[in-house]
């Protein structure tokens, strides 16, 4: 029994280390903060596949292309903060090393002083690259938000928050916005085949970590941001006429292959109270946004002249105002244009 009890106690306390560990290499970081303006504007960059095999009409020759684009994008656009949706890179093909692709992404964002941060798509790890690596590389730099839970107890890598603060500081202020990003998998690495879902831990880690966020801050609006698309994307994709519902705008050319498992992670973001829209990668074809339950659903666009596919590139952008009533949300094509306003102007349907 006292055995137990200690054993129990110095779980607690490793778990307790970790989560202030976590803590403090966050506090470690500016806190982001709504802009001068008070609005808060995000770029999503969306499977740029750095890294594809050579000799190919995507190969890795392409990828200085890819750069562009993002540079392109920045300047249009000056965000206040990047988020890669996976597939940063193709695993698959690089088989040595990926470090080197890694910090040619980043360049753009480095050159001009841009934070971001990722979650993972199934391409990034491969035959000799772990999710690990990545973060190793990526993490070296200070503009860098991307992180764990903390505990390193969850399956996938990229699962935690980032609370977004009002434009002016204040004593015992609370934030704004907060960005969920879940690891959703896939793909192989050198210790194997990975599910392609976010796991139910994962998704009783979200449920209880928002429900202690709500109780500490109020319901604070949020965003949430992964990988593969879930099976409600398929649904809604299969079972409605996208280009004619009035609540749905976007590109629509190709099958949604979901994650591998219904989790109830879609559930659990649809009840829970603060999350009003995700935001997905994965199927190039795919760059639409719809209502679901209560929320947003949105695929963002595909971004790299890496990967399958020759639709127009782009990245998907969200600027949302400190009061948080109102979201903009549209599609950055490479060449400046934007298409794809959402909600479409009729607001009023
Ligand atoms: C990159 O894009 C330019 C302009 O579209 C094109 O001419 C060039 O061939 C592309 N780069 C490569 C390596 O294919
Ligand atoms: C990968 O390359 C980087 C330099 O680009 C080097 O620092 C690192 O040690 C290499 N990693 C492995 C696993 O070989
Ligand atoms: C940008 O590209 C889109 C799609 O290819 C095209 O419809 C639009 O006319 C282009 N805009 C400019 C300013 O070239």
């Amino acid at each position: 029994m006292g055995k137990l009890f200690s054993s129990l106690c110095f779980a607690l306390l490793l778990v307790v280390l970790a989560e202030s560990k976590s803590l403090e290499s966050k506090q470690l970081k500016p806190k982001i903060r709504f802009n001068p303006e008070g609005k808060f504007k995000i770029v999503n960059f969306a499977d740029l596949h750095y890294g594809e095999f050579p000799g190919t009409d995507r190969g890795r020759a392409q990828d200085g292309n890819s750069t562009r684009v993002m540079r392109d994008i920045l300047e249009f656009d000056t965000p206040d903060f990047v988020v890669f949706t996976g597939d940063l890179i193709t695993g698959d093909a690089i088989l040595v090393n990926s470090t080197g692709f890694i910090e040619q992404l980043l360049t753009p964002l480095l050159n001009a002083g841009y934070r971001w941060a990722s979650t993972y798509g199934n391409h990034d790890n491969g035959i000799a690259t772990t999710r690990e690596q990545i973060y190793a590389t990526e993490s070296k730099y200070e503009n860098c938000y991307t992180t764990n839970d903390g505990t390193d107890l969850l399956p996938g890598l990229t699962n935690y928050y980032l609370p977004i603060y009002p434009s002016v500081e204040s004593v015992g202020e609370t934030p704004v916005l907060i960005l969920w990003f879940f690891d959703s998998r896939g793909g192989f690495d050198p210790n194997g085949f990975k599910p392609s879902n976010v796991d139910e831990a994962v998704v009783n880690w979200f449920i209880t970590k928002n429900a202690e966020l709500t109780a500490a801050w109020g319901a604070v609006p949020a965003l949430a941001f992964f990988h593969i698309p879930t099976i409600d994307y398929e649904d809604v994709q299969d079972n409605t006429d996208i280009p004619n519902r009035d609540d749905c705008v976007g590109l629509v050319d190709e099958a949604v292959v979901p994650q591998d498992r219904d989790t109830l992670f879609m559930q659990a973001l649809v009840n829970s109270g603060t999350v009003m829209t995700t935001f997905v990668g994965h199927d190039h074809g795919n760059a639409w946004c719809c209502t679901y339950l209560t929320l947003s659903i949105c695929y963002n666009r595909h971004t790299g002249y890496g990967g399958y596919g020759d639709w127009t590139r782009g990245a998907r952008v969200v600027e949302l105002t400190e009061d948080i009533l109102q979201m903009r949300n549209y599609i950055r094509l490479e060449n400046g244009t934007i298409i794809d306003e959402y909600p479409a102007n009729d607001a009023s349907q």
